[in-house]
């Protein structure tokens, strides 16, 4: 027993070193994943806006719009996480989008797939880590698309359910995209945005 706590003894002093020389590392945490946001949300635009191309050329136009909608949510996420790393003091990474674009059907399995690894592990973990850096507008930024991306998975969700009962004809003709945080309604949006209560009359129209 006494052992033990010799062990444990040792294991504290070590980590308060640890801590004590590099008290950046929760900071150093947080901007390594604004950077890798970055690179998803950059990618995400580029590969939905390529996904409303196809969806146009296989004649599905309303998908085609949801695509374009999200994509254009993407870029605002992107540009939000830019301005928080700027802010945090340091330089966006280049990005190099890479992807593949295949059927409708399947890029909208690719894009759930998507959506919902960001909902589940990727900004749960990020807005963590920027919580314990203190690193409020990381923070921000990354609870806007954290919950835009809710949305844009229930979206998908329901468009590749319609596509399968060839009921395309029953999804939305318009959608309307927040220019602040990304948010992302069907049809029209309210007064002000859920998220980020950004008046209507600033949002941006897809149709
Ligand atoms: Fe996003
Ligand atoms: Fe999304």
């Amino acid at each position: 027993m006494k052992k033990f706590f010799v062990v444990l003894l040792a294991v504290m002093i070590v980590t308060s070193i640890t801590f004590a020389k590099n008290p950046t590392a929760p900071m150093a945490r947080a901007i390594e994943d604004v950077k890798n946001a970055i690179v998803g949300e950059s990618t995400a635009s580029a590969k939905y806006a390529a996904y409303a191309k196809k969806a146009k050329e296989e004649g599905y136009t309303k998908v085609s719009l949801l695509f374009e909608a999200a994509s254009k949510a993407e870029a605002i996420h992107a540009g939000n996480h830019k301005a928080a790393l700027e802010q945090l003091g340091d330089k966006s990474p280049v990005v190099d989008p890479k992807f593949a674009v295949k059927s409708t059907k399947e890029n909208l399995e690719d894009a759930i797939k998507g959506e919902s690894y960001e909902i589940a592990t990727m900004y749960p973990e990020f807005m963590k880590d920027a919580n314990e850096a203190k690193a409020n507008i990381a923070l921000l930024s990354f609870n806007y698309a954290y919950q835009t991306e809710q949305k844009h998975k229930a979206m998908y969700t329901n468009a590749l359910k319609a596509l399968n009962e060839k009921n395309e004809k029953t999804l939305p003709s318009q959608y309307q995209v927040c220019p602040t945080c990304g948010n992302t309604y069907e049809g029209t949006a309210p007064a002000r945005c859920g998220i980020s209560m950004t008046p209507r009359e600033r949002f941006l129209t897809i149709m």
